[in-house]
């Protein structure tokens, strides 16, 4: 059976101190009363080693917000793969749409870096979803459709075990206004169907696909009471604990 998964998405929030401080928080509330829900806190590069540190023996795991498709070399600025498991990280953000919009990221690009992520023993996070203007011009499910199929071209069932999808509709990102539970889960209805078809019935029944956008406690419930909605990625409500683990006790 697939399990849910809650991922805070830290973006370019909390430094050091700032981390600690919000690290110590959640682990005081979060304990294992929560069996059915994997919890994934994705901060900053130069928060992660201490994060690691922080959360051993807690049932926090920890993920990385991007990455590089690369092993090592030339590359100024970058993270590897191996860097990111070498402090910790289980899980890397992939394709998010901050990513591809701000950082010109393509879906080629996407497809090298969940290469390289699973390749290292990484879960990807794979982010996809429209813009407003590709929702009122009716191409949601074809752009979904080329982000996915383009973004995981190449990779097999086998090397895809630990994908986790996010269905992020941009129109919804940091602006307060979620997709409906409707809105939502008819995308994640049609992304499940579609690994079903690229893949197979068994695979697409125990992907997580999670759903992020304006997800805070007032609309959790509702949105992953859906049936194809299998836990969220938070962003702005991730960042207090106390709406944090409200959006963990939701599930
Ligand atoms: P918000 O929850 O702030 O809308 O951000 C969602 C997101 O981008 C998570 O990756």
């Amino acid at each position: 059976m697939r399990k849910n998964v809650i991922a805070g998405n830290w973006k370019m929030n909390n430094d050091l101190n700032a981390s600690i401080r919000l690290i110590s928080e959640l682990k005081k509330e979060l304990s294992d009363k929560n069996p059915n829900v994997k919890i994934i806190i994705c901060p900053p590069f130069t928060s992660l080693e201490t994060a690691s540190a922080l959360i051993k023996d807690s049932i926090i795991e920890l993920g990385a917000q991007n990455m590089y498709s690369e092993e090592s070399g030339a590359f100024t600025g970058e993270i590897s793969p191996n860097m990111l498991v070498s402090v910790g990280c289980k899980y890397v953000i992939l394709g998010h749409s901050e990513r591809r919009t701000i950082f010109n990221e393509p879906n080629q690009l996407i497809n090298k870096k969940i290469k390289a992520a699973v390749k290292n023993n990484l879960a990807p996070i794979f982010c996809v979803g429209e813009t407003l203007s590709e929702r009122e011009n009716g191409i949601t499910f074809k752009v979904v459709e080329q982000q996915i199929t383009e973004g995981l071209e190449g990779l097999s069932e086998t090397e895809l075990q630990n994908l986790i999808i996010a269905y992020e509709p941009v129109w919804a990102i940091g602006t307060g206004r979620n997709a409906t539970p409707e809105q939502a889960q008819e995308v994640h209805k049609f992304i499940r169907e579609l690994i079903s078809k690229l893949y197979s019935s068994s695979f697409a029944a125990n992907i997580t696909i999670q759903y992020g956008g304006s997800v805070k406690p007032e609309n959790s419930i509702e949105l992953m009471s859906q049936p194809d909605i299998d836990g969220a990625l938070v962003g702005g409500a991730c960042l207090k604990a106390d709406s944090f683990i409200k959006i963990v006790e939701s599930i």
